[in-house]
């Protein structure tokens, strides 16, 4: 299936005379985990939206700048489209489609995608792998799931489309904290098995456990970037979204993120 490499060059974006984004530019490396963090506000949803072409369902609009995938452009393209090349959304809040079905909910997330039928079925083979409690209740009503089982579901649904890209907006969110370690060991499994991942989180903590790669985003800038060991390391980063007090949780992500096999490879392409 393999990666994709997206690059964001100077995004402006906003909602009518809400600006929300300025000269935003971040790189996705192909096969990477690269993670934006920041706080409520800061632009992260927006950037996700931006990516998938999906900001005018949220009466937004890109106003510059530019958006590639393995150097093709994806803005100007409908969000089907970007779904057709390759990437994929996890949306803020999962939306699940509540009262339809487990498998439907996993159907749906297959229609815009390209390939033959084969590749959907060793898609839906893929998430039953992945996550075994989503053929369990194929049946049952998604609004049914817990909010685990639901982030899972969404995280399923995307990967329905085969994508090369996953873009995830706050998976761990509202979920405690065994549930949202859980979804951060999926993610890492997921891109082992190749896909390219953007991971906007404001649980720096767990985002900075699996990137090679941050950016930190405050009122829609980029206002520090780096590998992902050496932010986790940052005064800055600790104090502000690590928390000063959670120095356990701050020397974890660095002695995970050092230890991280990709972290040369990164530095190699740049
Ligand atoms: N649908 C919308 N309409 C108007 N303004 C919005 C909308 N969504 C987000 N915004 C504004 O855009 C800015 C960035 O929001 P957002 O991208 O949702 O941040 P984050 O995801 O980091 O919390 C905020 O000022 C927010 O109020
Ligand atoms: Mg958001």
């Amino acid at each position: 299936m393999g990666g994709a490499a997206l690059a964001v060059r100077d995004l402006v974006a906003g909602y009518g005379p809400v600006s929300a984004l300025r000269d935003v530019s971040i790189d996705v490396p192909d096969g990477a985990v690269v993670t934006v963090l920041g706080g409520n506000g800061a632009g992260k949803s927006t950037l996700l939206r931006a990516i998938s072409r999906t900001l005018s369902f949220h009466g937004g609009a890109m106003t510059g700048g530019s958006v590639t995938l393995d150097g093709r452009p994806l803005d100007g393209r409908g969000a089907d489209r970007v779904v057709a090349a390759g990437v994929s959304q996890v949306p803020e809040g999962r939306q699940v489609f509540a009262r339809m079905t487990v498998e439907d909910n996993l159907r749906a997330g297959a229609l815009g995608a390209r390939g033959p039928r084969t590749a959907k079925a060793a898609a839906l083979r893929r998430v039953h792998e992945l996550f075994p409690v989503l053929a369990e209740r194929a049946r049952q009503q998604a609004g049914l799931l817990s909010g685990g089982e639901q982030q899972m579901l969404a995280v399923g649904r995307a990967l329905m489309a085969s994508p090369r890209l996953l873009l995830l907006d706050e998976p761990s969110l509202g979920l405690a904290p065994l549930m949202a370690a859980r979804i951060g060991d999926t993610i890492r499994e997921i891109n082992g098995q190749g896909t390219s991942v953007l991971l906007v989180e404001q649980n720096a903590a767990l985002a900075l456990r699996l990137a090679t790669h941050a950016y930190v985003l405050e009122v829609g800038e980029v206002t520090l970037s780096g590998p992902a060991a050496e932010l986790a390391a940052s005064d800055e980063v600790r104090r502000r979204y690590l928390g000063v007090v959670d120095e356990t949780a701050a020397d974890d992500a660095s002695r995970a993120t050092a230890a991280h096999p990709v972290l040369s490879r990164w530095e190699d392409s740049r």
